[in-house]
């Protein structure tokens, strides 16, 4: 019987094969048509000397691979990630696009691997010059523009952008770095989304800055968001009158994003189940280490967290 590609990779995912190792479990089966194919995979590392200019980083060299050299290139960096790391990654690798051109910038970006839906491995649609997920066809922006950042949901079932990551060129050496450490900034103009940053440790998120940011004047709201000199991505809810939470958002697991359950008081990922508790604290597997917690106060226009 002939298969589809769905099948093989739904089928891929169930035995475990490495290119769908993060799960791809949900709604294999549907008819949805697939749009693009799965990326090509190539063995990385993460630089984990910390006194080294390059610390955090994962590089690539193009001489080595030259497909790469053509615009609209996408490849799946797969890496091991240390456990001492004192900063989060995504556990399942980066999906990197040579997108543009020195006159279509970004030329060159990254995100995080996997779907934040059910964790499917996105790639890079050259045609809809966006960033596609196989499984339900969920669509990212593939650069920041207008009101929309880099890996932000355009289109699918997907809770939660992809975490973006800044992607640097050194043309003479033929080299490209992806710093693990470090979101890409999402502008400042008026019609760009609020970008939080570190400000003397602290990071402030004012209600007035952004209606994603006013869903914390709520109970049960949420927040999700990377920050400018943050080598995170958080998640803050607001749990009730006087509480805020703000958490790494990057499930431990496979580095998928949580989302905060009101009702439950806790964390959830939606890829395998993992919760988490308002500590930290992993309350359901199968991730086995805690998220890092960041302290949060509520004031009357804005959440306060501290960085460190
Ligand atoms: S896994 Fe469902 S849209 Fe990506
Ligand atoms: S990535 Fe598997 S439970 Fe979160």
């Amino acid at each position: 019987m002939a298969l589809s590609r769905r099948d093989l990779l739904c089928k891929s995912a169930a035995g475990g094969a490495s290119f769908a190792a993060a799960g791809l479990m949900a709604n294999c089966g549907s008819n949805e048509p697939m749009t693009v194919e799965p990326p090509t995979e190539i063995p990385a590392s993460i630089d984990t000397n910390a006194s080294s200019s390059t610390y955090g980083q994962v590089t690539v060299s193009l001489t080595q691979n030259s497909f790469l050299t053509r615009t609209g290139a996408a490849v799946l960096l797969r890496y091991n990630v240390p456990g001492s790391l004192p900063f989060s990654v995504p556990s399942t690798g980066l999906l990197l696009v040579h997108r543009g051109s020195p006159t279509d910038q970004p030329e060159w970006i990254a995100v995080s691997a996997v779907c934040t839906h059910a964790a499917c491995f996105v790639n890079y649609d050259e045609v809809a010059k966006n960033i596609a997920c196989p499984c339900h066809d969920g669509r990212y922006a593939a650069k920041t523009e207008g009101p929309r950042c880099l890996g932000d949901v355009m289109s699918g079932p997907q809770p939660s952008p992809l975490p973006a990551y800044t992607v640097k060129v050194d043309t003479a050496k033929q080299i490209v770095s992806v710093d693990l450490r470090t979101p890409p900034a999402c502008g400042e103009g008026p019609m760009m989304k609020f970008q939080a940053k570190v400000v003397n440790n602290m990071i402030e998120l004012p209600f007035a800055a952004d209606p994603a940011v006013a869903e914390l004047q709520r109970v049960g709201g949420q927040w999700h968001g990377g920050v400018v000199g943050l080598a995170d991505t958080l998640v803050v809810a607001r749990v009730d009158q006087t509480t805020v939470i703000a958490q790494s958002t990057i499930c431990t697991h496979a580095g998928c994003i949580t989302q905060y359950q009101t009702a439950n008081k806790n964390f959830r990922c939606p890829c395998h189940g993992s919760v988490f508790g308002l500590d930290g604290r992993v309350v359901a597997g199968p991730a086995g280490r805690a998220v890092k917690v960041y302290a949060a106060t509520l004031s009357a226009d804005k959440v306060t967290i501290t960085a460190s």
